[in-house]
């Protein structure tokens, strides 16, 4: 039987570990690049990692991005030289315009530019969490951002915006039960990786609200929002806290974007937008963390972007809206009554639950084995337990065809685990049309 390795910790760092700060507790290795190791076997389809299609990166407009470069003496000079920790000035003018178009009105003051949205994450964990605040995330979220935030050992809360008990005062008093104050409130408000949703306008305004009542700022994690394929665009929250607070000086939310799901993550070019107050610590925290984002792949990306971006992204929409629509048909005709999922309107995630009692991860082994099919057990994404019967699968790398076969290969073992789990005999078949489709998550 195939061994799933774990996120376990180093045994030959073992020796060290009485040394290390208090803070590597938390450091695990994440289970999705464990995963990932053992799949680069060509007989397995991966829905696993959720990384964009390298044959949709606008190689070509690269190669001449930089050819161009090299050939101008004073550009390529520059591109080879330090610069400023804040980012290159024609970039943060591009991002400027960018952030104009939808609703953030800023200067390039209020622009930082970071080494990919990851690190935009770690940063402002650095710049706003002292052990025992509290961060508010939904559960499940991103993991790296758990991965990013939990360096600074913040207690986590669940965010709820759809009623209970979750208003201001309660997070309030579980922040100081834990020993500080609710201090971010983390969200993928486009598409969200793991879960595939998007928050309408009411829950980002009620977002707001809480960040309002809890003296937290929203932390924005825009990775996915130029990937829409259906549905009307809904403002970014940090818009909407533009419009409270007055402006983008007076806004409790920043804003990080990224260029690795429209060009390249290779090239690792992200930004933060936020008040000015903000930007200001968190250059300091780039300069003393790497200085600066690379010179070259910042004036690059900035090229291809001006060059090709605009024209690229319906191109990308395309591929991936098709890609998204093979797998909630293989689901719809595939999936063992029990099964839910949801139907992002963008993005690059399906999240699947599945029938009670079965569990994903244990489940891992034979899909990837029996079912020549790789996922991601959604456990990984819960900061507080749970999840067991959770799944995301990532439909961006492989083709329509491929999507169809490998989900109506992997429904196939889920409906035989169902099946024997619910005690009917024998096991269902996965032909297209012979089973109960599940229910649709939002
Ligand atoms: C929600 C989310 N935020 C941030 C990132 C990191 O992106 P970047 O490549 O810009 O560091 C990812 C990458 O997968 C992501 O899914």
């Amino acid at each position: 039987m195939l061994a799933i390795p774990t996120a376990s910790s180093d045994h030959a760092a073992q020796p060290w570990a009485a040394q290390f700060a208090s803070r590597a507790g938390g450091m695990v290795a994440s289970e999705i690049r464990e995963l990932l190791k053992i799949l680069a076997r060509p007989d397995i389809i991966s829905f696993a990692g959720g990384i964009p299609d390298p044959a949709l990166f606008p190689a070509d407009q690269f190669a001449q991005a930089y050819a161009q470069l090299f050939a101008d003496p004073a550009r390529r000079a520059r591109g080879l030289q330090y610069s400023l920790s804040e980012g290159d000035p024609a970039l943060r003018e591009w991002i400027v315009a960018h952030m104009a178009e939808q609703g953030v009105a800023c200067t390039p003051e209020n622009v930082l530019i970071t080494t990919g949205a990851q690190q935009a994450l770690d940063f402002i964990g650095k710049l706003m969490l002292s052990p025992g605040d509290t961060v508010i995330a939904t559960a499940p979220t991103y993991l790296g951002a758990l991965q990013a935030f939990s360096a600074y050992e913040p207690h986590y809360e669940r965010l709820r915006l759809d009623g209970g008990n979750a208003t201001p005062a309660h997070y309030l008093d579980s922040a100081r039960a834990h020993g500080g104050r609710p201090k971010l409130l983390y969200v993928v408000p486009d598409f969200a990786n793991p879960s595939g949703e998007t928050l309408d306008l009411a829950q980002r305004r009620r977002l707001l609200e809480l960040a309002q009542g809890t003296g937290a700022l929203v932390v924005e994690d825009a990775a996915y929002r130029q990937l829409r394929y259906a549905g009307d665009p809904v403002p970014p929250i940090t818009a909407l806290a533009c419009e409270l607070g007055g402006g983008i000086e007076g806004a409790r939310s920043v804003y990080c974007g990224t260029f690795s799901k429209t060009l390249a993550p290779g090239c690792r070019v992200g930004w933060i937008v936020g008040p000015r107050a903000v930007i200001e610590k968190l250059v300091l925290i780039k300069q003393a963390a790497d200085l600066h984002s690379g010179t070259l792949d910042q004036a690059v990306i900035g090229d291809v972007a001006r060059a090709c971006l605009a024209d690229r992204l319906p191109v990308l929409r395309d591929a991936y809206r098709r890609r998204r629509d093979a797998m909630l048909a293989a689901l719809a005709s595939s999936a063992p009554a029990g099964t839910r999922w949801s139907r992002p309107d963008g993005g690059l995630f399906v999240w699947v639950e599945l029938p009670a009692g079965i569990d994903a991860r244990a489940l891992l082994p034979r899909a990837i084995e029996e079912a020549k099919v790789a996922y991601v057990p959604g456990g990984a994404f819960f900061f507080d337990g749970g999840g067991a019967n959770t799944l995301r699968l990532s439909f961006s790398l492989a083709d329509e065809a491929t999507i169809d076969r490998g989900m109506r290969s992997l429904m196939a073992l889920v409906t035989e685990v169902a099946g024997r789990q619910s005690g009917e005999a024998g096991s269902a078949s996965a032909g297209a049309g012979s089973l109960v489709a599940g229910a649709a998550l939002r």
